[in-house]
């Protein structure tokens, strides 16, 4: 029987519109007696400047927008979508899902829809489980979104942390086909590393117990990164049997420009083929591959037929790769 694909029809992105640069947030953090500077963040990270979203802004508002962009790029409407699938830690609400929020809002009922929690990785794991629903014959057509508002879980008197993240959502619709597609993908997580990535608090009783702001242990967690974004990019390579000097573009999850780089390194690639937003999105958790992705299309840098490959690392700790034929 001939296998069925998941073919990529369209991207979209959407960043909330307050920009707030370096220096606009060395400003904010004084005012508190927080010290950082726009050289320290840019040395350490290669972040400029990050959007966060408005108070009255949820979620699901950002992963419309960006999902009616991809819809719009794929030619289609949204009532052509089986399947969607929101990857956040930023939910809505503790229930329902932040997927049966945007399925309501893009005015569609009855198909299928879930939010997967893998945190920065969890745009791969989507991408992951829409191409696995495809491939059996359970979906048709997905749309696969990440969606973030990270910045309401930031400590602003933790200038370690509070300097790296940012707001957005990207999307992609998938559509299945006799043409690869999605050629592999690569998950993994390890538990044993809870606790250097985390938002430690939850709901009990009507209360918040636990400390629910992001803690972070900076070096352990680059450490770790560097490691396992080179591990699982020469896992799905191999999967596919594809060499990386064929790739055409790398579209690593944008954290730091430094892992970036260290990643680029392993695969032997020039950064000229790395796909690079945290300069000016910041680290937007799930919302940065497919942002970047979708940033890369509408310039014409990723364009039909090239090999991309997309990876993810975060909190749980998590990572993961998919490599596709545009
Ligand atoms: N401004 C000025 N100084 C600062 C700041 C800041 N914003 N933050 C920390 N420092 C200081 C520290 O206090 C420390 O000072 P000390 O030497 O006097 O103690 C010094 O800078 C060095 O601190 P480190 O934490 O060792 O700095 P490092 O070079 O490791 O950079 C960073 C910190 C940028 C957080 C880095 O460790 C990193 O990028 N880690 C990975 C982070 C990441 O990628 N997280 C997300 C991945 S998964 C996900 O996306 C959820």
């Amino acid at each position: 029987m001939k296998r069925r694909y998941s073919r990529l029809r369209g991207t979209g992105g959407y960043l909330p519109p307050r920009r707030v640069t370096n220096q606009d947030l060395v400003a904010e953090l004084a005012q508190r007696g927080v010290e950082t500077s726009h050289d320290w963040i840019v040395e350490r990270t290669g972040i400029h400047a990050r959007h966060f979203a408005a108070p009255e802004v949820a979620t699901s508002d950002l992963a419309v927008t960006a999902a009616k962009a991809a819809l719009q790029a794929a030619s289609m409407r949204a009532a052509d979508i089986d399947l969607i699938i929101v990857a956040t830690s930023t939910p809505d609400m503790v229930f329902p899902s932040t997927a049966a929020i945007v399925q309501h809002k893009l005015g569609i009922a009855g198909c299928p829809a879930f939010d997967v929690q893998a945190v920065c990785t969890g745009f791969i794991y989507a991408i992951a489980v829409a191409d696995s629903m495809i491939a059996s014959g359970a979906a048709n057509r997905a749309l696969v979104i990440g969606a973030e508002i990270f910045s309401r879980l930031l400590d602003f008197n933790d200038r370690g942390t509070c300097v790296l993240f940012g707001d957005g959502a990207g999307a992609v619709v998938l559509e299945a086909s006799d043409e690869p597609g999605i050629l592999a993908t690569d998950l993994h997580a390890n538990g044993e590393y809870v606790d250097i990535l985390c938002v430690p608090g939850h709901v009990a009783g009507g209360q918040i117990s636990g400390r629910p702001l992001l803690e972070m242990e900076g070096r352990a967690v680059f450490k770790l990164a560097v490691g396992v974004l080179g591990e699982t990019a020469q896992a799905v390579l191999a999967k596919a049997e594809v060499d990386a000097s064929d790739l055409d573009w790398l579209v690593p999850h944008q954290a730091n420009i430094r892992i970036m780089q260290a990643t680029a390194r392993k695969l032997h690639l020039p950064m000229e083929k790395v796909v690079v937003t945290v300069h000016e999105h910041g680290n937007t958790s799930a919302a940065s591959v497919p942002l970047a992705l979708d940033c890369a299309v509408r310039a014409g840098d990723v364009k039909p037929g090239q090999l991309v490959l997309l990876e993810g690392v975060g909190g749980g700790f998590t990572w993961g790769s998919a490599l596709l034929r545009m």
